[in-house]
């Protein structure tokens, strides 16, 4: 079986690094193909590096742009890599640009996709990547769902068939790195911090860095945390607080450490140590149950309410108060934060890659992984 994977951002790698490794297990090379949706060394290279994930076949340099233009220019670069390879199956992960260019291409040309972390839903049909959740989701023949909510999403949906409840190949990184970064990384030590005696906050979703607004609120609940706090910037949100005049701003409290994006081990250590994590990431809300760091998240909604249900994040939007309430009373309630900490991790056992190759392996000797002429039958 030729298996080809297509990926361009930063949780991209890191999330599917798990299942190239299962398949090279197996004696299996997949094709790799990289859109360049991420392109600075911060955001891509240092994980190809530290994950040594080899061998990218393809470096498409889509690079940034506006929704279209991105998605567009990417599906017209993977359609003449998968015109020439023609592989078996294509491999996307998330909800990125990439993944909807990707799925879109491939199964116009009858390249069955599967999708890894199908089924999440925000309900929030403004967020881009709600939209590109939904579209791959419909074009993909595998549905690799994280979690029975996941599955029922799809259900929800009229997408029965061809759905795998595998658990979130993010519990099978974080399992496989974590001892490695502790080991490792010296990130505690280069800012000269204890542990748990700080909070760790990432910021870059569309609704929070586009709206001068909401990224005002946010550095506004920065300089209120009675906490120090790292905070590795995004790229999109550096620009946007530098225009807007609100980096200096930042800079100039003690309490704050403003960084450039931290490679996996870095980021790792960092978070695993932290008392509290602050995030709008979709990937930080999973690490934090798994690595049993309280989160709070800077949303209203989150595509993720496995972690809500399960205790270990709480949805805190951007009003100061209510974040600030909550920071509060994690650093001074400790049954409180014994609770919010030792929630149970929703995402699996750290297996999913393995099942997910399993899977893929077994449909193709079925000869059941082709494009179907309809789901319903
Ligand atoms: C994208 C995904 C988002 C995911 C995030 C992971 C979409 C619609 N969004 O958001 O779901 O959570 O990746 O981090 O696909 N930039 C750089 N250097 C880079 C990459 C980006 O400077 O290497 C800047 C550019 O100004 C670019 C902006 O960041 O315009 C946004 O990048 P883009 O990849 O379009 O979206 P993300 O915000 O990274
Ligand atoms: N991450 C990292 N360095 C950072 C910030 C995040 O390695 O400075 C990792 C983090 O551990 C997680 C992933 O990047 O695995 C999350 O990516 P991001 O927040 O960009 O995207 P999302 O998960 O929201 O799509």
């Amino acid at each position: 079986m030729k298996p080809a994977f297509i990926f361009g951002t930063r949780p991209e790698i890191i999330k599917l690094v798990p299942v190239i490794r299962a398949f090279e297990k197996r004696g299996l090379k997949p094709l790799l193909i990289h859109t360049g949706q991420h392109y600075d060394y911060e955001m891509s290279k240092v994980f190809l590096e530290e994950l040594e994930l080899r061998g990218i076949n393809y470096h498409l340099e889509v690079g940034s742009g506006t929704q279209a233009y991105q998605t567009g220019i990417a599906m017209i670069k993977i359609e003449e890599v998968l015109m020439k390879e023609d592989p078996d199956v294509t491999l996307v992960q998330g909800d990125t640009n990439t993944v909807l260019a990707g799925a879109l291409a491939s199964v116009k040309l009858k390249i069955p996709v599967a999708h890894v972390e199908a089924g999440l839903r925000s309900f929030d049909r403004t967020m881009p990547e709600e939209i590109n959740r939904i579209l791959a989701d419909h074009a993909s023949e595998v549905l690799f769902a994280p979690t029975e909510e996941a599955r029922k999403n799809l259900e929800r949906e009229g997408i029965i068939e061809g759905v795998y409840v595998v658990g979130n190949t993010i519990v099978d990184a974080v399992f496989q790195n974590s001892e490695i970064a502790e080991r490792k990384s010296k990130i505690l030590e280069k800012f000269g911090l204890k542990p748990k005696e700080y909070a760790v906050l990432t910021a870059h979703r569309a609704e929070n860095t586009d709206s001068a607004e909401n990224l005002k609120k946010l550095v506004e609940i920065i300089e209120s945390l009675p906490i120090p706090v790292v905070y590795p910037v995004h790229p999109r949100t550096e620009k946007r607080l530098k225009d807007l005049g609100l980096w200096e701003r930042l800079k100039a409290k003690d309490h704050v450490i403003l960084t450039k994006p931290l490679g996996y081990l870095d980021f790792l250590k960092l978070q695993k140590n932290a008392k509290i994590v602050l995030t709008d990431s979709g990937g930080i809300q999973e690490e934090s149950i798994i690595l049993s760091v309280p989160c709070l998240t800077l949303r209203y909604n989150t595509e993720r309410p496995e972690t809500i249900k399960a205790g270990g994040n709480v949805l805190v939007g951007l009003e100061k108060e209510r974040v600030i309430h909550y920071v509060e009373r994690l650093l001074n309630d400790e049954e409180f934060y014994s609770r919010m900490a030792n929630a149970e991790n929703p995402f699996g056992d750290g297996r999913s890659g393995e099942r997910m190759v399993d899977i893929l392996l077994s449909l193709y000797e079925k000869g059941e992984l082709r494009v179907k002429s309809s789901r319903f039958i």
